[in-house]
């Protein structure tokens, strides 16, 4: 089928375009390229537009029908926690108003079929009894404006469903990480993996937030989902969507085992070799002690399930890490 990726050339949608890509579907991706990056899109057709400028809607018409598109994948956004507190307006201009966008256009081109990229954000800071997981169920009650625009997004998507027989699918994407090739790397340094790998390389060690969390080493607990995994399901959910009879319209996507700080500090010492000592600070404001996902449903109506584990994350999340930005400076283990 032919497939329209937003956000093709970032870290995920590079993903996703190369296993549909794999599998012998036509993909058109549509991106920024404020994070993405060009090079990653090999093979498909790419179109430079900003989804929240106003042209956007015509021009994203015009696309639908030129490539006679069949279904859509929405994975750009913005999504920074702490950039979309201090821009909030920005964030939901960008998140919210560019799929506004593009859910006009595809109602004018008669595209009727949507996965769309959400977020465990969505879900802020459950007061969750100890061990107990994060089900579709739980109250999304975002804590930040990053988490908002992605459960208003989810709350348009239900809209244009009932307006105009839009199918739709959302995904809730836990803590992703890891490369499913070693080039398509996440080239941000936003979250804990990259960010210890960074600070190795600069001769530093990591610092952890709060070793003081009712979890089992006082550090706080995630749910890591291999890049590959995710992207996987990307495809499922597109098969998902071309059931007649789909019971769900949002998926929790994580593997339902936790790991902690230290955890994965542990597991990254084993990948690189190298000896990995984190200093301890306070708690980082707004972090949530554990958030791990009930995967029983995606399992149960996608027949989904993670095959990756965090060792292979740490692996290959080192893999892309170690040729663009070199060994890093911290002797290794002895
Ligand atoms: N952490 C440290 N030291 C660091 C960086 C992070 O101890 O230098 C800790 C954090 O305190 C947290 C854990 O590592 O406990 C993971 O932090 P990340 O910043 O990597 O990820 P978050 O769990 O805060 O958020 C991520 C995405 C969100 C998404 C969420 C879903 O960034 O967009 O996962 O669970 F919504």
């Amino acid at each position: 089928m032919t497939v329209l990726v937003t956000g093709g050339a970032g870290y995920i949608g590079a993903h996703v375009v190369r296993l549909l890509m794999e599998r012998g579907d036509h993909v058109v991706v549509v991106d920024d390229l404020s994070t993405g990056v060009a090079e990653h899109v090999t093979g498909a057709a790419l179109v430079h537009l900003d989804l929240s400028l106003q042209e956007a809607v015509d021009k994203l018409e015009a696309l639908l029908s030129e490539y006679a598109v069949e279904a859509v994948i929405h994975i750009a956004a913005k999504k920074q926690v702490g950039e979309s507190a201090e821009r909030p307006a920005w964030y939901y201009r960008q998140n919210v108003g560019g799929f506004a966008n593009l859910l006009q256009a595809m109602q004018n081109a008669h595209v009727d079929q949507l996965m769309f990229s959400s977020s465990a954000a969505t879900y802020g800071n459950p007061d969750l009894p100890p061990g107990q997981l994060l089900t579709e169920d739980t109250p999304a009650m975002p804590i930040s404006p990053y988490g908002e625009t992605k459960l208003v997004c989810e709350w348009m998507m239900r809209a244009a469903t009932r307006a105009w027989g839009l199918r739709g699918v959302g995904l809730r994407y836990f803590n992703v990480a890891g490369a499913g090739w070693p080039e398509l790397g996440d080239p941000a340094v936003m979250n804990l993996i990259p960010i210890v790998l960074e600070a190795l390389t600069n001769g530093r060690q990591p610092i952890v937030f709060g070793n003081d969390y009712p979890t089992p080493d006082g550090t706080c607990i995630r749910d890591y989902i291999h890049v590959l995994d995710l992207a996987e399901a990307h495809l499922m959910a597109l098969d998902y969507l071309a059931q007649d009879d789909r019971p769900h319209d949002l998926f929790n996507v994580g593997t339902g085992t936790g790991s902690s700080v230290l955890e994965v500090l542990k597991q990254l010492a084993a990948s690189t070799g190298y000896d990995i000592r984190p200093e301890f600070a306070a708690r980082r404001a707004g972090d949530p002690a554990a958030l791990v996902a009930d995967v029983s449903r995606i399992h149960t109506a996608l027949g989904w399930r993670a095959a990756h584990d965090l060792a292979d994350m740490t692996d290959s999340a080192w893999a892309s890490w170690a040729p663009v930005h070199g060994q890093p400076a911290v002797p290794p283990a002895s």
